[in-house]
């Protein structure tokens, strides 16, 4: 059965390693016949969670800006990927800072069933993307109706660009096509 897809991909430069590894993905999502849309945050205004809480109650942040939109889609997509270099064996803090501010999702009648994770570093050794998975598995556990489906780590790319030809991107297609 075809589903929404929905792939949030974090990175703020072009010709990123993380956003090629989401366009493999979707490519992937999109032969299987699923509805894929990609929002990248390079350009959104998202400004940082107050911490207030009014969401609990509205279901709707206080701060009018782009995040409001992106939650929305967040809200109606059955899948959701996460694409995000990996800064400090962190997600980036941009894609930090929209998870916060999709807070609004916690008391909502939400779509989202599996929650995949895509990553880029320089480093090659696959415990660099751990304390990443953790941050979006706790994201995950805090949805009772979701998962966390899987991830796709690349390492080894530095510079924009540098994952171009990574076989990697076919394993990216592959899990984009399983969803
Ligand atoms: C602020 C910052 C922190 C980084 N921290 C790490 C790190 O902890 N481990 C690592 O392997 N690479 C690290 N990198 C390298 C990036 O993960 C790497 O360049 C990656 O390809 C960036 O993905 P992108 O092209 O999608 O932005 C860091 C880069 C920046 C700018």
């Amino acid at each position: 059965m075809s589903k929404k897809v929905l792939v949030i991909s974090s990175s703020m430069r072009r010709n990123s390693n993380s956003d090629i590894l989401a366009d493999a993905f979707i490519e992937g999502a999109r032969q299987a016949g699923n509805a894929v849309e990609k929002i990248s945050l390079r350009g959104k205004t998202i400004g940082f969670c107050l911490g207030c809480l009014a969401c609990q109650k509205t279901k709707r942040c206080v701060i009018k800006d782009d995040a409001q939109e992106i939650v929305k889609k967040m809200k109606a997509a059955d899948v959701i990927a996460f694409a995000t270099p990996i800064y400090y064996y962190e997600m980036s803090g941009q894609l930090k800072t929209m998870l916060d501010r999709a807070n609004p999702l916690f008391p909502s009648d939400y779509c989202f069933r599996k929650v995949y994770l895509l990553a880029a570093a320089a480093e090659d050794e696959e415990t660099t993307i751990t304390n990443t998975a953790n941050g979006i598995k706790g994201w995950v556990d805090c949805f009772d109706k979701a998962t966390f489906a899987g991830y796709l780590f690349c390492g080894g790319v530095t510079e924009a660009g540098d994952i171009k030809g990574n076989p990697k991107l076919n394993e990216a297609e592959m899990l984009g096509a399983s969803v």
